[in-house]
């Protein structure tokens, strides 16, 4: 078991591991969970004595109206406010629980029990929590740290295999921005693999370092973005036919070719790599001109310039505006490079 800790003011430890056990407290406790995963939350439940909930994960679980209900029943049964809610599931549902504790009663404690890949690595840790609106995703939310997070590994053994291999596309990224080369080896693992603590344990430092310096994402935070700015823009203009770890390996191939053509470190045979092994299908034909103006769209909304996430070479990235024409060219590079890939 590996124990890592985020400074202030998040403050709590993350532990990574198989058998980890379960935390005691005096608080109150209700548990929230992705009914996949009772298995975990049922015993978690009868060990604090808590009330329980099950809410199907996905993105619809990012709801007002999901959102409400919890309220309104924790409202109901008079949770108090020094009462713990306590998170199991993926990243749609510690998304959705720490924005129910940012805000019932303007705010109370929660710990997370991420169950996919993904969530272990990135979702669950850094504090940021929130929900949808129809208008676009994650545009309600809140900073609000959990008390704990608990990666019990023994769950990822019904987590799906691509479920699997997509999580671990976050922390092949943070192997980029990092330099670690064993994150950038997913291959070796799988849900019963020794070797698994580890590097979930690596990825998740990863993560930790950069929201420690940069708790509101205003500067480092934005570096994990890598890959995100093309990989939104894939996912719609598909239909979200294609998923998002998926997308963010394409999206991280491009970048990195924009990096080529700027004159940086070609890191793009990792990326190469990665995509050989998650086998993607990239379901769109899609031209530069349909992708940028879904970019684009999106970053006006905010009054923003578009800014890349570049990766100048294993271990570092900086956020920049990028020219137009370098854009073009980098993305017929990326076309030639997925070729194979599409249909
Ligand atoms: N807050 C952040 O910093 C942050 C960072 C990255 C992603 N996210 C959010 O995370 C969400 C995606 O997370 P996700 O991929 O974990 O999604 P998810 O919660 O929808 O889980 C994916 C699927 O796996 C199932 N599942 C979960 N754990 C399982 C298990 N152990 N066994 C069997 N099935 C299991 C779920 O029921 C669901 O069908 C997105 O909403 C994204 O916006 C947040």
């Amino acid at each position: 078991m590996i124990k890592l800790h985020v400074a202030p003011p998040h403050d709590h430890s993350v532990v990574i591991g198989r058998s980890v056990p379960f935390p005691a407290t005096n608080s109150p406790v209700a548990v929230i969970y992705d009914p996949k995963v009772a298995y975990l939350a049922e015993p978690l439940a009868e060990s604090a004595g808590a009330e329980s909930a099950a809410v199907t994960a996905g993105e619809q679980a990012k709801s007002f109206g999901v959102f409400e209900g919890i309220l309104r029943k924790m409202a109901l049964s008079g949770l108090p406010r020094d009462a713990e809610l306590w998170a199991v599931g993926g990243g749609t549902i510690t998304d959705l629980v720490g924005f129910v504790a940012a805000t019932y009663l303007r705010g109370i404690a929660w710990r997370a029990w991420p169950t996919t890949t993904l969530a272990m690595v990135d979702a669950a840790i850094g504090g940021k929590t929130g929900i949808n609106l129809p208008e676009g995703k994650n545009l309600v939310g809140a900073f609000h740290p959990p008390r704990g997070v608990y990666a019990e590994l023994e769950s990822l053994a019904t987590l799906p295999r691509e479920r699997f291999r997509e999580g671990l596309v976050e922390a092949f990224k943070h192997g980029i921005l990092s330099g670690d080369a064993v994150l950038l080896q997913p291959w070796r693992l799988s849900p019963d693999s020794a070797e698994l603590e580890e590097y979930l344990a690596r990825a998740a430092q990863t993560k930790i370092a950069v929201v420690e310096k940069d708790m509101r994402e205003s500067g480092e935070r934005a570096k994990l973005n890598l890959g995100h700015t093309l990989a939104h823009a894939l996912e719609i203009s598909s239909g979200h036919r294609l998923s998002h770890g998926q997308a963010v390996a394409f999206g991280m191939l491009y970048s990195a070719l924009v990096a080529v053509r700027l004159g940086y470190q070609d890191i793009t045979p990792h990326l190469e790599e990665l995509l050989s092994w998650l086998e993607p299908h990239l379901p769109l034909q899609a031209s530069w001109e349909d992708l940028y103006s879904y970019i684009n769209r999106d970053k006006k909304k905010r009054g923003q310039e578009i800014h890349w996430v570049i990766p100048v070479s294993l271990g570092e990235a900086k956020v920049s505006t990028v020219q137009d024409q370098v854009l073009r060219e980098a993305f017929s590079d990326w076309r030639k490079a997925v070729e194979r890939y599409a249909g």
